[in-house]
């Protein structure tokens, strides 16, 4: 099963098992990780999901809504390194996927 790292805010990292097909913020919050909330449910309306990319994985584009989220209620966006982990759905592609927990979201 493929895995995720997520860097976290004291500067751990917490490596799951990712199931294929799940979005990342469900991946996250089914194994509570914390600082992804995932307020709306996934809907792509809270910012509440946001990351930093960290390796050189190579993600969807990001879609319209999603850009507009990262730019209206990201707090601390990186214009190269954000995404909304709602919005991207794990594939064996992404296995070993490293992700930075801001510090706020
Ligand atoms: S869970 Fe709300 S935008 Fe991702």
């Amino acid at each position: 099963m493929p895995t995720i790292t997520f860097i976290l805010k004291d500067g751990s990292r917490q490596t799951i098992d990712a199931e294929i097909g799940d979005n990342i913020m469900q991946v996250a919050t089914f194994n509570s990780v914390p600082g992804i909330d995932g307020a709306c449910g996934g809907f792509c309306s809270c910012a509440t999901c946001h990351v930093y990319v960290e390796s050189a994985h190579q993600l969807p584009a990001i879609a319209e809504d999603e850009e507009t989220m990262l730019q209206g209620t990201a707090a601390e966006r990186n214009k190269k390194a954000s995404r909304l982990t709602c919005q991207i759905i794990m594939t064996d592609a992404l296995d070993g996927l490293v992700l930075r927990i801001p510090e706020r979201q």
